[in-house]
Order: structure tokens, then sequence, then C-alpha cells
């Protein structure tokens, strides 16, 4: 699968860089949370799980690190290390992030509020709803 990547401008003058975020702008969903992860281990992978519905651009703010994608039938892995370079991860794809940096800061724009029954938890699980959505036969 490709990945799909939202560039923010940056809007610079000597007093130093500011980026905007808006949404339905420069994120393509109507956003209702914000969260950021930080004090990561560079040995422990987080994510590791899909989303039902909810939809989220991933940015590292500062820092970096590793994004698995996988729709369930196709892989990708990208590295985030630009806080200008969003990378969007949808509904029903499973990502994984590891390799962080000490210094990582990963901030994710939801569509949707926390919501712990919008999660699909277990690798298994997501490959046997990613066959059903995607099977000729249904
Ligand atoms: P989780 O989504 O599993 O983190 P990650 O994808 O970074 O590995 O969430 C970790 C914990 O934080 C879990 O107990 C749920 C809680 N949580 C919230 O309360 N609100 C939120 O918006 C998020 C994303 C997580």
């Amino acid at each position: 699968m490709k990945p799909i990547f939202i560039d923010l401008k940056i809007i610079a003058d000597a007093r130093g860089s500011l980026v905007a975020i808006e949404s339905l702008k420069n994120v393509p969903f109507d956003m209702q949370r914000v969260y950021f992860i930080f004090g990561l281990s560079p040995s422990l992978r987080r994510g590791q799980h899909a989303h039902k519905k909810n939809k989220q651009v991933a940015l590292c703010i500062q820092g970096q690190c590793t994004f698995l994608l996988d729709d369930g039938h196709q892989k990708t892995e990208v590295i985030l290390k630009s806080p200008t370079q969003g990378l969007l991860v949808n509904e029903m794809i499973w990502h994984e992030m590891f390799d962080f940096s000490a210094d990582c800061i990963l901030m994710m724009i939801a569509s949707d509020m926390y919501d712990e029954l919008d999660y699909i938890r277990g690798y298994n699980n997501f490959l046997r709803m990613t066959k059903d959505v995607h099977s000729p036969i249904g």
C-alpha cells in the first residue's frame, strides 16, 4: 500500500516557525481529538491496532519514529521525521510505531473521540475483518 502524506505549510519569520492545522483544510476530516506521546522507549512498539471508524493524521513534531501501515493485504513502512509531514492513517489500517528517537514527540490528530470499542486489537482479528471486507464472495 502507498502511504499518503500531508504536507503542512511553514509560516516562518525571524522569530521562528509556525504550522497551522485546520479541520477539512489540511487535515482531510473533521478533527475531534489531538493527543501526543513522548518519553518513548526505542525498543518498544506502540499502536498494534486498527480502528473501525477513526481516521488519524500522525506527525512527528520532534525527533523521529518509524510507522508500519498494513491494510491486511500489503504493508509499508515510513520514517516520520519532520514536523511538517503528516501521515494519513485511515480507518481499518493496522498500524505500529517503533524505533522512536529519545526526543520523539508523536502527535496524532483524530477524527473521533476516544472510544475503546472502536479499536481492533489482535492482528488475527484484524486480518479476519479485512478478509471479510475485501472477499469477492463476501
Ligand atoms: P493506545 O491507543 O493503546 O496507545 P498507542 O496507540 O499509542 O499504543 O492507548 C494507551 C492508553 O491510553 C489506553 O489505556 C487508552 C488510553 N487513551 C485514552 O484514554 N485516550 C486517548 O485518546 C488515547 C489515544 C488513549
